[in-house]
């Protein structure tokens, strides 16, 4: 599981027998790839089957973050709801906004066209620079930006990149200080690319800002952890691939990888990284 740390300590525990380790996510942040390709272990992971679920929870996510979805639910389970009143509940639009994507890849890639059928404009980033296959397959008008830039424009941002060394803590204080007043920060990649204590006071100092976080550190999150406390950030326990059929298909790939790399062919889904010789499907 995506939960489950793979490093020197479990592979030395496991002994030289371990062919494969199979993890049921896309990322593989929690397995040491480089460790295990120096053991060849085999390492495969289940891209592609969780696209479109992942990219439904992080519209499914901007929609509650922007619309106030949860706070409207538990008004009318506690009986707060009174009266319709012209500006209670009152949220933000996403329709016809500026969306920046942090990270084109393929669920990037199927979030922006989700956020298309809303009218919204598209910009990206990501470290390899403007990906025009990728702008292409949009449909065109998708414009690749430096990070600070996208930051500073858009009024959604969604963070959808790899935890990476490079990754790691992109978004901190400084970052977040680019985000104009009123932007709304989803993320669906992992907790570790955002400095939490930076973004718990950028929200606590800047009420206008808006947080929905399917990812955290730790997770899960504790009840008392300051970002619950804080009335514009909506955390979801690290839903986004969770739909039946979709936790499904990451099984059976799962799988798949485990059966093909005790039998030493080709996995279905062997990390990038993996011996150097692997590549997703
Ligand atoms: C979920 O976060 C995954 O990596 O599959």
């Amino acid at each position: 599981m995506l939960s489950d740390k793979i490093d020197t300590e479990v592979l030395d525990a496991a002994g030289p027998s371990l062919k494969c380790v199979s993890t049921m996510s896309v990322g593989y942040s929690n397995i040491s790839v480089d460790e295990c390709s120096l053991r060849e272990i085999r390492v495969g992971h289940t891209p592609g089957v969780l696209t479109d679920a992942t990219a439904d929870l992080a519209l499914a996510l901007t929609l509650a973050t922007c619309r106030l979805i949860p706070e409207a639910a538990a008004a009318v389970r506690s009986g707060d709801w009174k009266s319709w009143k012209p500006f209670w509940m009152c949220g933000v639009d996403v329709h016809h906004k500026r969306v920046g994507i942090v990270g084109l890849g393929r669920i990037g890639s199927a979030i922006a066209k989700r956020f298309q059928g809303f009218g919204c404009s598209i910009v990206y980033t990501g470290k390899s620079g403007p990906k025009p296959q990728e702008e292409a397959a949009l449909g065109g008008g998708v414009t690749w930006l430096p990070l600070p830039e996208l930051l500073s424009s858009c009024d959604i941002v969604v963070l959808v990149i790899p935890l990476t060394k490079d990754t790691h803590g992109l978004i901190a204080a400084k970052e977040l200080s680019l985000l104009k007043d009123g932007a709304v920060l989803i993320n669906v990649a992992r907790g570790e690319v955002v400095v939490q204590e930076d973004l718990v006071a950028a929200l606590k100092g800047r009420p206008t800002l808006r947080a929905g976080l399917d990812v955290t550190v730790p997770e899960p999150l504790p009840p008392s952890h300051a970002l619950l406390s804080l009335p514009n950030c909506l955390v979801l326990p690290h839903i986004g691939s969770a739909s039946n059929d979709c936790r499904m298909k990451m099984g059976e790939l799962s799988i798949a990888n485990v059966l093909c790399g005790v039998e030493g062919v080709d996995m279905p889904c062997e990390c990038p990284e993996s011996l150097g010789r692997g590549a997703s499907k």
